[in-house]
């Protein structure tokens, strides 16, 4: 099975949605979650995680959004996990995001999304080692 590295961004932390998002993914048949932490995250973290997006218009704004308050950062494990929490949480621009999905029952601003997932085995691995790198 895989592993995944999941965000519940500051707007789902104070919006209360923490226990509607992680049920969720508590709910997929056979999907664990072995490991869970509420943080705020600092910027070293944050612009290792997002590298990839630093230069564009978008970058500082969602910097300043994730460290804005606490996230909860936790590790989904299960068959086709890595898929499977993107498709949970539907696309990237919640008006797009159809009913059903997190992002399309829950947001409506972009950058206020409520839920990283990682993107591809790649990314989770280099992920999974940046927020919980004693996990075994
Ligand atoms: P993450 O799981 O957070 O990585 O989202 P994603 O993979 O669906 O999107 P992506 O990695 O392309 O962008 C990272 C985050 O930057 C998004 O989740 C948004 O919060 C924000 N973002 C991406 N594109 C835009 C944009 O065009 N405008 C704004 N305002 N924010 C954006
Ligand atoms: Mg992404």
């Amino acid at each position: 099975s895989q592993r995944t590295l999941v965000i519940l961004k500051p707007d789902a932390v104070r919006r209360g949605l923490i226990g509607e998002i992680i049920g969720r993914i508590e709910r997929k048949a056979g999907w664990t979650i072995p490991a869970m932490e509420l943080r705020t995250l600092d910027q070293e973290t944050l612009e290792t995680h997002y590298g990839e997006h630093k230069g564009k218009p978008f970058y500082e704004p969602l910097m300043g959004f994730m460290a804005s308050g606490p996230v909860v950062v936790l590790v989904a494990e299960g068959e086709r996990v890595i898929e499977g929490v993107r498709q949970l949480a539907g696309p990237t621009d919640p008006i797009a995001a159809a009913p059903g999905s997190i992002r399309g029952d829950f947001g409506t601003i972009v950058r206020e999304n409520l839920i990283h997932a990682s993107d591809s085995e790649e990314s989770a691995e280099r992920e999974l080692k940046i927020f919980f790198p004693g996990l075994v």
